[in-house]
């Protein structure tokens, strides 16, 4: 890995992505509250967007006052639920640190915290997330009670699934691949699914249980049934000030929940803090695993380039990739699955603009090892399948991301050998990250 190759890299990478060197006005993502009720796009917000609603203005209290003032791991009592003795969920009785997690250097640089899309108007606090975690695993959530969002989403392969398409709570599939939840916060334009059509997280979260295959609810009878369940009203009073239920604060809850799901334990996150650059062999990794990283970032397997975001090199300055712990970048893209993407035009279908046709969210991959199968569709079974993908695989799209061209305009043929293709994978293996993956704070609190 030479410092050549890298500046290689970012430079493709400005010069490929039409507006990637200048465009720092999206950062911040969408803040307006209205749009979790109305469902419209939101674009607005940003550093200076809303000022906070605490409470949604009928109350005070965002739970703040209540952080976390122990250790969290209290397990054992039924904390909030215990005015029902038989409260089917269990919490501890101080609550967990969602709002502050022990974040290592390399997440607390400017250029990763302009990655963050928490909004003012809805910042993680203990208690609003952890009214999150109680909706994100209960049934309740869906038409016929049989599935939450845990469902779909699992902790242990990291927040998604191992199903090629996901099924809903009376056996109909998704139309596409569900996407692990890790680091969402940090996706900088605050769009998700994989064609960017919610605006905000705040929005997300309420689609699935509205959707006719997923949960099948109106909001109306969601209200309904988190009200009817007496566990919540505490819950609700600890993180909003009062028991009201209203759908808009079960949307920031769920919302709180899934953006405290950062990913920063993983072995690779050891091995950057212990040699303070992520171009520098890491101590804790084999030589394979080196390897493997110095590939993904390099200039011949131009992975680095779309999923772990590098800055827009400054004119005369050496290239620096300020940005070493968001394995994203902070666009869509087209990676060449298909010449012809008329069954799924991602976010070109969403937008209208035919230059968007075919292209799609490019997801984190952190704790990618266990969120396969892989793709919008789930094509791919394996990593080993992923590779060989971008390896002989592209295909013409006239989309096609311009880094994945050679110059002679056709799709690249990386040229990568078997050992390499190897050495990349076990790289991507580094990514994993147990210590989320197995948190209690993260884990179902339904009991029995
Ligand atoms: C039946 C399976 C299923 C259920 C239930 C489900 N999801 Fe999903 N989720 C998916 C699929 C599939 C996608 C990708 C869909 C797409 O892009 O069109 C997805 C995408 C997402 C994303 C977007 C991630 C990103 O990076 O853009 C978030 C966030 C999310 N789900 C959260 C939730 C929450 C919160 C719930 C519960 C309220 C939930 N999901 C319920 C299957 C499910
Ligand atoms: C031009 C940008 C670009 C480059 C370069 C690139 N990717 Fe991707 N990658 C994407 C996009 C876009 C997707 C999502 C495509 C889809 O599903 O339609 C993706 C998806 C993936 C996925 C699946 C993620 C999931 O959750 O299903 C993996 C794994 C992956 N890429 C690994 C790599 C590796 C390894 C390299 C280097 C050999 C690489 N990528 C190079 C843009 C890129």
């Amino acid at each position: 890995m030479t410092n050549a190759k890298i500046k290689w890299v970012a430079l493709v990478c400005c010069a490929a992505l039409t507006g990637a060197c200048d465009d720092e006005d999206s950062i911040g993502g969408g803040g307006d509250s209205s749009a979790m009720t109305d469902g419209g796009p939101d674009s607005g917000g940003g550093p200076g967007g809303p000022p906070p609603e605490p409470g949604d203005g009928d109350g005070d209290g965002d739970g703040d006052g209540e952080s976390d003032s122990g250790d969290g791991d209290g397990d054992g009592d039924s904390g909030d639920g215990d005015s029902d003795s038989h409260s089917p969920i269990e919490l501890p009785d101080s609550l967990y640190n969602y709002a502050n997690p022990d974040l290592p250097a390399h997440f607390r640089t400017a250029a990763v915290e302009a990655l963050d899309n928490t909004p003012n108007n809805n910042p993680v606090t203990d208690a609003g997330a952890t009214l999150g975690r109680v909706l994100f695993y209960d049934t309740a959530l869906s038409q016929n009670e049989t599935i939450s969002c845990a469902s779909c989403h699992e902790q242990s392969t990291g927040f998604s699934d191992t199903l090629d398409l996901s099924e809903g709570f009376e056996g109909g599939l998704t139309g596409r691949n569900s996407m692990g939840l890790s680091n969402s916060r940090y996706y900088a334009p605050g769009h998700f699914f994989w064609d960017e059509r919610a605006a905000t997280l705040e929005e997300q979260v309420l689609m699935p249980i509205q959707d006719s295959v997923e949960m099948g609810l109106t909001l109306e009878e969601l209200v309904a049934r988190v009200s009817e369940r007496g566990y919540y009203g505490p819950l609700f009073a600890d993180a909003f000030g009062d028991e009201q239920v209203t759908s808009d604060r079960i949307s920031r809850a769920l919302a709180q929940f899934v953006r405290a799901m950062v990913s920063y334990q993983s072995r690779f996150d050891q091995g950057l803090e212990q040699a303070g650059d992520v171009l520098a062999p890491f101590a804790n990794f084999s030589d394979v695993e080196n390897q493997g990283k110095a590939l993904f970032l390099g200039g011949q397997a131009r992975c680095g380039v779309c999923h772990l975001v590098n800055a827009p090199p400054q004119p005369g300055q050496p290239p620096a990739l300020n940005n070493q712990a968001i394995f994203m970048f902070d666009r869509p893209s087209n990676n060449g699955l298909d010449a012809n993407t008329s069954d799924d035009e991602g976010v070109g279908a969403v937008t209208g603009n035919p230059q968007q046709s075919g292209q799609f969210k490019i997801p984190s991959l952190r704790n990618i090892t266990l969120t396969g199968p892989y793709m919008h569709d789930g094509r791919f079974e394996t990593l080993a399948e992923v590779l060989d993908h971008y390896n002989t695989g592209i295909e013409n799209h006239p989309n096609l991301d311009p880094v994945l061209r050679g110059p002679d305009n056709q799709p690249v043929q990386l040229n990568l050998d078997p050992g390499q293709l190897a050495a990349i994978e076990a790289f991507l293996g580094t990514l994993t990250d147990d210590a989320l993956l197995t948190d209690p704070k993260f884990s179902d609190p339904f009991v029995g």
